[in-house]
């Protein structure tokens, strides 16, 4: 029997290995031409990633896992600097900790967040990007290695602070330039914006002309509380890249050869909408599952391989 144990605990481990209690890589990109402080926060009740906040310079990114069933969101500090006493703040998302870290707190609005609910209903991860509480950054989530009906990439990648209308408009302390959006809700605190009050229900709570704003230039993303139809994208078994700032030329060669593309989903970006500054023209959305992103999930497949195999084997 004693000769059997490493067998018995090797055993256990694959099947531990293979019960679902595969952790999940998030990968956060910085393209920014300027520094990035992503933020981070894990919903009630879920394990907590190992950082809640930190810097990315231009260019850098940053992996880590997070645990099975794992709830939260991401999103990217701008304008960031400590004062003379050590104080931690940033112009746009910032989470009011006073330092890197947000340990517990969230964005203040206006910010672009990306949310993740890893293993939920039928095991599939849900994710979006939204806008429910303004836009302060470009963002793109791409899943890698996941499969499913609407397993596509997501986000918001136009520049909307260039466009945002004045009167949802944050601009910098020194002048005139859009370094947010504020959402209709946030700008006007009126219940038909906000989804409250006698408006809490999908059916009276309506698109508004300013929520149409933000669905045409990033018809993927969130851009008022009851959006879920076309804002709800789901993956099996997929790692995820977080992308501030994504290159919508870099984006588009990594997208293509795919075709699996719902048709029901929406585009990425509106491209018959015109940007400032930006030749947009060709770039719209799709999955991007690349053939060579092996990762935990991959590996945990071929692992139940082996344990399927080696359980047969024993029958005989
Ligand atoms: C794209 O923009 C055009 C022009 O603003 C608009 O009519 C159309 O509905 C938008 N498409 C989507 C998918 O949001
Ligand atoms: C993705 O799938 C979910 C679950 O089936 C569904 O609720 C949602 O509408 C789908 N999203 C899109 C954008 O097709």
């Amino acid at each position: 029997m004693a000769q059997l144990m490493p067998l018995l605990i090797f055993v256990l481990t694959l099947e531990q290995l293979t019960s679902g209690a595969v952790s999940t890589t998030f990968t956060i990109v910085n393209k920014c031409e300027y520094t990035v402080w992503p933020g981070i926060l894990s919903n009630a009740g879920v394990s907590p990633l190992p950082t809640t906040g930190f810097a990315l310079q231009k260019g850098e990114s940053k992996v880590f896992t997070a645990p099975t069933s794992w709830g939260g969101r991401f999103w990217g500090r701008t304008h960031c600097s400590q004062d003379s006493a050590g104080k931690f703040s940033c112009v746009t998302g910032d989470c009011g900790s006073g330092k890197l870290e947000c340990v517990g707190s969230g964005a203040t609005p206006p910010a672009t967040l990306a949310e993740f609910t890893l293993d939920g209903a039928g095991g599939l991860d849900f994710f979006d990007v939204s806008l429910v509480d303004g836009y302060n950054i470009p963002m793109l989530v791409e899943p890698q290695g996941g499969t499913g009906q609407n397993c596509t990439s997501t986000g918001c990648v136009v520049d909307l602070n260039g466009a945002c209308p004045s009167e949802l408009k944050v601009t910098s302390v020194e002048g005139s330039e859009g370094v947010a959006c504020k959402s209709a809700c946030e700008a006007f605190r009126q219940p038909q914006y906000c989804c409250s009050g006698a408006y809490a229900t999908p059916d009276t709570c309506k698109p508004s002309s300013y929520s149409q704003i933000f669905k045409k230039a990033c018809p993927r993303a969130y851009s008022y509380a009851y959006d879920d139809k076309t804002s709800t994208f789901t993956c099996a078994s997929a790692d995820y890249t977080i992308t501030f700032c994504p290159s919508p030329s870099t984006s588009q060669k990594a997208s293509q050869g795919q075709q699996n593309t719902p048709s029901t989903s929406p585009p990425l970006i509106n491209n018959t909408m015109v940007y400032e500054g930006a030749a947009l023209d060709d770039f719209s959305g799709s999955p991007s599952t690349c053939p060579h992103a092996f990762g935990s999930h991959a590996l945990a497949g071929v692992v139940s391989i082996t344990v399927a195999i080696w359980r047969l084997w024993q029958l005989f």
